[in-house]
C-alpha cells in the first residue's frame, strides 16, 4: 500500500471463522462486493442464494425473515418499514385501474385511507363490507374484485369476524386474500392453517404483520411483513417492494431479532393484563361496553372461541371500552388525561400501556348495532404490574365527574 488511507481500508485481516453467541451478527450495507464480473452477472437477487445490494437484504435481514415466515407458517417474507408500508405494498403490487377491492369495515384507519386517496386517484375502487357477516362479503365480491383484506379482530372496536368462513368465500370466488395478523402475532392463531382440526387446511394467501407492534415489544422500532406460502405471489409482491425501493435498517432488524425470543412470553403477559382489566371493567357502571373477543358476549367471540380458544386461548393485549352516553366526549377526555401509568399515544405491543379515545361516529356510519352508543378508549396493555393498571383505571374514573 502506497498510502496509509487505502490501507485503512483495504486491510488483509479477516477475523476466524467459527464465532457463535446467542444473537445474530449484524451486517449492515447498501454496498454488497462481487468477486468477479462473472459473479455480479449471473447472482440472482430474487431468491436468497446470494446478495446484491443492501435494499435486497443482507445475512441479518434474511434471517428475521426465515424466523418470520416459520412464526406464522408461511415460506417466503418480505421486510418493509412499517406496518403500513406493508398494506400498501399488497395494494399496489396487485391492484391496479379499474380494480376493486374490499375492506372490512372495522379495518385499520389508514387501510381505509389509502383506499380513499392513492387508490381512488388511480382508478380503484373499493367496497367497506360487513366484518361480522361473511354473505355481505360474498355478495360484494365481482369479476372485478382483486383483493379481499381480512382483519381479526378488527383494531378498535374488536370484533372477531369468521375468518374461516371469510377465506372460504375467497378462495371460491378465486381472489386474493390478505390478512392483517398484527394482532395474533402468528401466534393466537395460524393464518395459512386456519382449520388443520378439518383436514381443510384453509389459509390466507397473504399474511401482513405490523413488527413495530408485539415482534419489536419495545415501542421503539416501525416495520412490516409481509408473508406469503405461494412463490409466484411472493415474486410478484417482491417485485413491486424492489421498485418502491423499500428497505430496513439493520440495527431496526437486529432489534426485532433481539425481542423475537421472548415475544411469546410476552404475548401472554399482555393477554392476561388485558382480560383482567377487561373483566373489572364490565363491572364499572360508568362502562356500557367492554370490546375484548375473548370475553362472552363479545362482537364475534365464538368465532375467537373457535379458532383462538384452546385452553385459556390466545388474545392480544388490546381491549376498548364504551363509556355510557351519560359522559360527554370532554368527560371522557378527562379520564384520559387524568391517568398516570397510562400514556396516551398510538400503537400496542410495547412495555408501557397506552390509552387512546377514539371518535367512532366519524369512524364508523352508520354506528353499528351491535356497539353501544357513548366515546369509546382504546387500552393498549403494557408490562406493568395489572393490580396497578387497575389502580389507575380506577382513579381516573373519578375524573368523569
Ligand atoms: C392493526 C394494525 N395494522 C397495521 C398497523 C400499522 O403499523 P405501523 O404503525 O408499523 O405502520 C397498525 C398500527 O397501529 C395496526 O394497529
Amino acid at each position: 500500500m502506497s498510502d496509509k488511507t487505502t490501507g485503512l481500508i483495504h486491510h488483509p485481516y479477516v477475523p476466524p471463522a467459527g464465532f457463535e453467541a446467542p444473537q445474530p451478527g449484524v451486517f449492515k450495507a447498501s454496498t454488497v462486493f462481487f468477486p468477479n464480473v462473472a459473479a455480479l452477472r449471473s447472482r440472482e437477487w430474487k431468491d436468497k442464494t446470494g446478495y446484491t445490494y443492501g435494499l435486497h437484504g443482507t445475512p441479518t435481514s434474511y434471517l428475521l425473515e426465515e424466523r418470520l415466515a416459520t412464526l406464522e407458517g408461511g415460506a417466503q417474507c418480505l421486510l418493509v418499514p412499517s406496518g403500513l408500508a406493508a398494506i400498501a405494498t399488497v395494494a399496489l403490487s396487485l391492484l391496479k385501474s379499474g380494480d376493486e377491492l374490499l375492506i372490512p369495515d372495522n379495518a385499520y384507519g389508514p387501510n381505509k385511507a389509502l383506499a380513499l386517496g392513492e387508490l381512488k386517484d388511480w382508478g380503484i375502487t373499493h367496497q367497506l363490507y360487513d366484518a361480522l357477516d361473511p354473505q355481505d362479503l360474498a355478495r360484494r365480491i365481482s369479476p372485478r374484485t382483486r383483493l379481499v383484506w381480512l382483519e381479526a379482530p378488527g383494531s378498535v372496536t374488536m370484533e372477531f369476524p369468521d375468518l374461516i368462513e371469510q377465506v372460504r368465500i375467497c378462495k371460491a370466488a378465486g381472489v386474493t386474500c390478505a390478512l392483517d395478523n398484527t394482532w395474533g402475532a402468528g401466534l393466537a392463531f395460524s393464518p395459512f392453517d386456519l382449520a388443520p382440526q378439518d383436514g381443510a387446511g384453509q389459509g390466507v394467501d397473504i399474511s401482513i404483520h405490523a413488527l413495530t407492534k408485539y415482534p419489536s415489544g419495545g415501542g421503539d422500532v416501525l416495520m412490516g411483513s409481509i408473508i406469503t406460502r405461494d412463490p409466484q405471489l411472493h415474486i410478484r409482491l417482491k417485485l413491486t417492494h424492489m421498485r418502491l425501493g423499500l428497505g430496513v435498517g439493520m440495527n431496526d432488524v437486529e432489534a426485532v431479532l433481539r425481542s423475537l425470543p421472548s415475544m411469546a412470553l410476552r404475548y401472554r403477559e399482555h393477554d392476561r393484563t388485558a382480560r383482567a382489566l377487561a373483566q373489572w371493567c364490565q363491572g364499572r357502571p360508568e362502562i356500557a361496553q367492554v370490546l375484548h373477543p375473548a370475553l362472552p358476549g363479545a362482537p364475534g367471540h365464538a368465532h375467537w372461541q373457535a379458532l383462538c380458544g384452546a385452553g385459556e386461548g390466545m388474545a392480544a393485549g388490546l381491549f376498548s371500552v364504551i363509556f355510557d352516553a351519560r359522559y360527554s366526549a370532554a368527560q371522557v377526555d378527562a379520564f384520559c388525561d387524568a391517568l398516570r401509568l397510562f400514556k396516551l399515544g398510538y400503537s400496542w405491543g410495547g412495555p408501557v400501556s397506552l390509552a387512546m379515545p377514539y371518535a367512532l361516529g366519524s369512524m364508523r356510519q352508520p354506528w353499528p348495532a351491535h356497539l353501544a352508543r357513548g366515546t369509546l378508549v382504546r387500552f393498549s396493555t403494557g408490562l406493568e404490574a395489572a393490580a396497578d393498571l387497575q389502580a389507575d383505571l380506577a382513579q381516573a374514573l373519578a375524573a368523569l365527574g
